[in-house]
């Protein structure tokens, strides 16, 4: 009788194991990742494309991610996301595949199923649970209100910017974009694609302020001084998170694992490699700061398979400001 009830019950746990007795596909699957070591986790990955991790990003971000130019002066990937997800990549011993796009169309390409992660300085808002899983906090910063260092005086606090007059510009798709709607819901909320677009257009006086995140509100300013970080924004789901593909709870628990080595540096062997990431986000900065190509639009940059084909422009500029964004931003 004992007999039995242990087969039953091996049995009962297998069927647990594999996918569970009964669990239609697509159902969430319910093993318990979370004990498991990432040895034992690395042949239990599932990923877009077998060997690779598929990584979205979108570039106009400094100093998460952002192009510049490398010493031969082709346009390269950098930033500390960037940096990060090769680290991510490497722990899980897959090879890394960055794609790169429009911040809305990182979001969109994780909900499709059709990256692994997303690392894009996601913030974990419970709007976008939907489309992604998220990994633990990894960087907390928080939000800024940014404009003309010559209109600083105009904002001495939020609701100062609460005016029908004023076009206020933020990311699509970014939680900035719900910032701005909650704190100046009277003015023209204009929402551009590219983060570096919202920067130049506050430069050049077509937007009178944005809602943008204050470390890359900080770093882009270094740059460009005429851009002021005028006001903090209070926001209450801090810090960024890795977007992982809906239900991939493997990879979930295995980008943890290696999230665990990064707050735990001192007591774990793999320290090292955790050093080498944190000199990397260092070098990503220091690379912005000093690079020849800082007065670049990043995003202006077109890349094609890899290769460098041009500068792209927004199209809303007029010929007289495409001239100046020649001769001003783009070295
Ligand atoms: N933290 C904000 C959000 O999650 C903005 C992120 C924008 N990222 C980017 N790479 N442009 O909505």
């Amino acid at each position: 009788m004992k007999k039995i009830i242990a087969l039953a019950m091996a049995l009962a746990m297998l069927c647990v194991m594999f996918t569970g007795c009964g669990a239609s596909q697509g159902e969430k699957d319910a093993t318990d990742y979370s004990t498991m070591t990432i040895e034992e986790l690395k042949p239990l990955l599932k990923t877009v494309t077998d060997g690779k991790l598929t990584m979205v990003t979108s570039p106009d971000f400094a100093p998460y991610e952002f192009y510049t130019l490398d010493e031969a002066g082709k346009p390269t990937l950098a930033g500390f996301d960037i940096a990060l997800g090769q680290y991510i990549a490497d722990f899980l011993g897959l090879e890394l595949e960055i794609i790169t796009m429009d911040f809305d169309g990182t979001i969109s390409e994780l909900a499709a199923g059709k990256a692994d992660i997303g690392m894009a300085g996601y913030s974990p808002d419970p709007d976008r649970e939907a489309a992604m899983d998220f990994s633990n906090v990894y960087y907390t910063g928080g939000q800024s209100f940014v404009c003309h260092v010559d209109n600083a005086s105009l904002f001495a606090a939020l609701t100062d910017a609460n005016k029908a007059e004023y076009q206020i510009g933020a990311q699509i798709g970014s939680i900035q974009a719900d910032l701005a709607k909650a704190n100046t819901p009277d003015a023209d909320i204009v929402e551009l694609s590219k983060v570096t677009d919202i920067i130049a257009e506050v430069i050049s006086g077509k937007l009178d302020g944005a809602f943008i995140e204050t470390v890359v509100a900080e770093t882009y300013a270094k740059n460009y001084p005429e851009l002021c970080v005028v006001l903090p924004v209070p926001y209450e789901a801090e810090g960024s998170v890795v977007g992982i593909k809906n239900g991939n709870t493997a990879l979930q628990a295995a980008v943890s694992a290696g999230q665990t080595l990064l707050d735990n540096i001192s007591s774990t062997p793999q320290g090292e490699e955790f050093v080498a990431a944190a000199v990397a986000i260092r070098e990503a900065q220091e690379l912005f700061e000093s690079t020849t190509a800082r007065r670049a639009n990043p995003t202006a940059i077109q890349i094609e398979n890899g290769d460098f084909t041009g500068f792209s422009v927004n199209a809303n500029y007029t010929p007289k400001e495409l001239d100046e964004l020649k001769n001003g931003w783009l070295c």
